[in-house]
């Protein structure tokens, strides 16, 4: 548009002064009078006004339109590399009539198919690697065994190595089977078994054959009648691998609460408390990624865990359309409170609250 413009600004001045001098120049010879010459002038420079304002519309519309040609097939990349950078990776740029375009698009499709080619390679690459490892690890935790029944007719040096090896195959074996699991999330080929479940009794048993099965329980009577669509045995995991934390990392009693969410109804928690050091502001977030362990875990030297409990936990939770964070305990004490918020079916209408341990 501003090209139009200057374009017929300059045709606009070199044909209205031309046009004027050469009227001048010519005046006596053509025999003009003054007032003749002032119209034609005139009537020169209102044609040239209109052609002026037509030059500046078509050439405004021109670039209106040629700009959407090139424009429209940028915003179309843009939503395509958003998608891609949302995980899904299968997205592609559709062919143009344009042959200048299709060679961006053929580049960037190319582009996609090798970074897809790429993750899933990753992805397999994990999980080959630890089913390979399983089968020998299995062998091995079979002679172990074996040795363990003989325990006793080993010599004193010989009992304490292997009671190394026992607690290293069992570390070893638990770091295979999470890798398994992670890897298959990557793998996007998690498909949940989903049962209904009755939460407070759920948590109640997956308590129990957790590692603290003594551990005290409380269930919100309001959630007594609460119902969950959840996967049993990833839910299961979820409550072994919060209190085997509190028990590693913790410390002091352990307590389970299952209770409403404070926020919305249709939501349920199940907290897992410890008397631990707790979690310090700047580790909240880190400690649910893969291989993360928090500052205080190598300084206790703890040596069970390799960092991948936490970051299951979020992957099965998040699977349940849930959301899982740490935070102080809220009675002030120190300590963490590990919350798992879960989508739940049916809530009864509010009452008291009544704490129910099991044990302690
Ligand atoms: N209850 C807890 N109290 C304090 N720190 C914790 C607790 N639970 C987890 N953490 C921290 O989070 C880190 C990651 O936990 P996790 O993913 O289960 O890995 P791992 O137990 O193998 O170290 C731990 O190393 C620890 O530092
Ligand atoms: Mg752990």
């Amino acid at each position: 548009m501003v090209g139009a413009l200057v374009l017929s600004g300059v045709l606009f001045f070199l044909t209205y002064t031309l046009t004027r001098s050469n009227l001048r120049d010519r005046e006596g010879e053509l025999g003009l009078s003054n007032q003749l010459i002032a119209e034609t002038l005139a009537s020169v420079r209102a044609s040239l006004i209109l052609a002026t304002v037509i030059t500046v519309l078509v050439g405004f519309m021109l670039g209106i339109v040629s700009s959407e040609r090139v424009v429209r097939p940028l915003a179309g990349a843009a939503e395509a590399a958003r998608a891609i950078a949302d995980g899904r990776l299968d997205t592609r740029l559709e062919p143009t009539d344009d042959p200048d375009l299709n060679a961006l698009t053929d580049s960037f499709n190319a582009m996609v198919a090798r970074l897809q080619d790429r993750v899933e390679r990753d992805a397999r690459f994990a999980s080959d690697v630890s089913h390979e490892l399983r089968s020998p690890l299995m062998t091995l935790a079979a002679s172990v065994e074996v040795m363990v029944s003989r325990r006793d007719e080993l010599p004193e040096r010989g009992q304490a190595a292997l009671d190394l090896l026992v607690a290293d195959v069992a570390r070893f074996s638990g770091l295979v089977e999470d890798l398994l699991e992670i890897s298959r999330y990557d793998a996007g080929a998690v498909r949940l078994t989903r049962d209904e479940l009755q939460i407070g009794e759920f948590v109640r048993q997956a308590v129990l054959a957790s590692s603290m099965p003594r551990t005290a329980i409380s269930i919100n009577e309001r959630c007594t009648d609460i119902r969950i669509h959840g996967d049993r045995r990833r839910l299961a995991r979820v409550v072994a691998n919060l209190i085997d934390n509190a028990r590693t990392h913790g410390g002091g009693t352990i307590s389970v609460h299952v209770c409403p969410a404070e926020d919305s109804a249709s939501h349920v928690w199940i907290v897992v408390e410890d008397r631990g050091e707790g979690v310090s502001t700047s580790d909240r977030e880190r400690i649910f990624e893969r291989f993360s362990r928090g500052a205080g875990s190598s300084k206790r030297g703890t040596s069970e865990g390799a960092g991948l409990g936490l970051a299951l936990v979020r992957e099965h939770v998040r699977l349940h359309a849930g959301r899982v964070w740490v935070e102080p305990r809220h009675d002030g004490t120190t300590g963490a409170r590990f919350v798992v918020e879960l989508p739940c079916e049916s809530s009864r209408s509010p009452q008291s609250h009544v704490v129910t341990p099991v044990s302690s």
